[in-house]
C-alpha cells in the first residue's frame, strides 16, 4: 500500500509499493513548515510540479540534479529545467495522462498564477495544473494551487483522497474546499497550503467541522506519514 508523506505547505512525498518515491511540489529549504531540508532527502525518482511559483518549485531544479530524478510538469516547465541542466524531465499538459511504471497520472486543470521561479525573463510564465494520481490501485489528486472549479465534478469517481489548499487568499479557502469535496466525493481530504504565512491562516480544525461527514479530514502535520488507503 502506498505511503504519503506531508512536509508542510503543498510538499509531499508518496512512496509506492515498488519502491518507487515521488515528491510533489518540493518546497524544502525556504519552507517555514518542512521538517526535512533539501539535502536531507535521499532516492528520488520523480519530482512532480504543478506549477512555477517559489513554495512550489524552488528546490525542484537543484533536487533533480543531485538525485537524477525525472521532473514531471507542463511541457514549459519542463523545458526551463532543461535549460538549467536538468536531464531527466518528462513534458507533459493539462488533461493529458500517462502511464508511468509506477502508476497512471494525470495533468487536471487549476486556475491560478503561473510565473516560474528562477526564470529571470519571464518568457516562461505557464498554466498552472493539478495532478490526478493512480497508484497501487488508488486514486490521489493533489489540486496545486487553485480556485473551486466546476470542472472538478469530472474527477467524481476517480479519488480517493484529495489534497486541497485551503488557506484562502492565493487559492481557495476552507468554504470551497468543502464545495470542491462535494463535487469531487473523494473519501479522504487532507487540506495543504495553509499556515504557512499569516495570509494563508486557517484553523484546520473549523475545517473539518465545516466538512461534516462529506469526506473524513485527514490533517497531518509535517513529517507525518500515512498509509494511502
Ligand atoms: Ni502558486
Ligand atoms: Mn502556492
Amino acid at each position: 500500500m502506498a505511503k504519503l508523506t506531508f512536509h508542510g505547505h503543498a510538499t509531499v512525498s508518496i512512496e509506492t509499493d515498488d519502491g518507487t518515491r515521488i515528491i510533489v511540489d518540493p518546497w524544502f529549504d525556504e519552507n517555514p513548515l518542512s521538517d526535512v531540508k533539501a539535502d536531507e532527502i535521499g532516492k528520488v525518482d520523480y519530482i512532480f510540479c504543478t506549477h512555477g511559483h517559489t513554495d512550489h518549485f524552488a528546490d525542484a531544479i537543484p533536487l533533480a540534479k543531485r538525485t537524477g530524478a525525472t521532473l514531471v510538469s507542463t511541457f514549459e516547465i519542463a523545458s526551463f529545467a532543461e535549460t538549467q541542466g536538468v536531464e531527466n524531465v518528462h513534458p507533459m499538459h493539462i488533461g493529458g495522462g500517462f502511464d508511468f511504471p509506477f502508476g497512471r497520472v494525470k495533468m487536471t486543470p487549476a486556475l491560478h498564477g503561473g510565473k516560474v521561479h528562477g526564470d529571470e525573463t519571464g518568457a516562461f510564465t505557464t498554466v498552472p495544473g493539478g495532478f490526478l494520481f493512480k497508484v497501487d490501485g488508488l486514486g490521489l489528486y493533489h489540486a496545486g494551487d487553485t480556485a473551486l472549479l466546476g470542472d472538478m465534478r469530472f474527477l467524481e469517481g476517480q479519488v480517493d483522497v484529495a489534497l486541497l489548499p485551503i488557506g484562502d487568499n492565493f487559492t481557495m479557502g476552507p468554504d470551497d474546499a468543502v464545495r470542491a469535496t462535494e463535487l469531487i466525493h473523494p473519501r479522504v481530504v487532507i487540506p495543504i497550503h495553509y499556515n504557512t504565512w499569516d495570509l494563508i491562516a486557517q484553523d484546520p480544525e473549523a475545517f473539518r467541522k465545516k466538512m461534516g461527514d462529506r469526506a473524513r479530514v485527514e490533517i497531518m502535520a509535517p513529517g507525518d506519514t500515512i498509509p494511502l488507503s
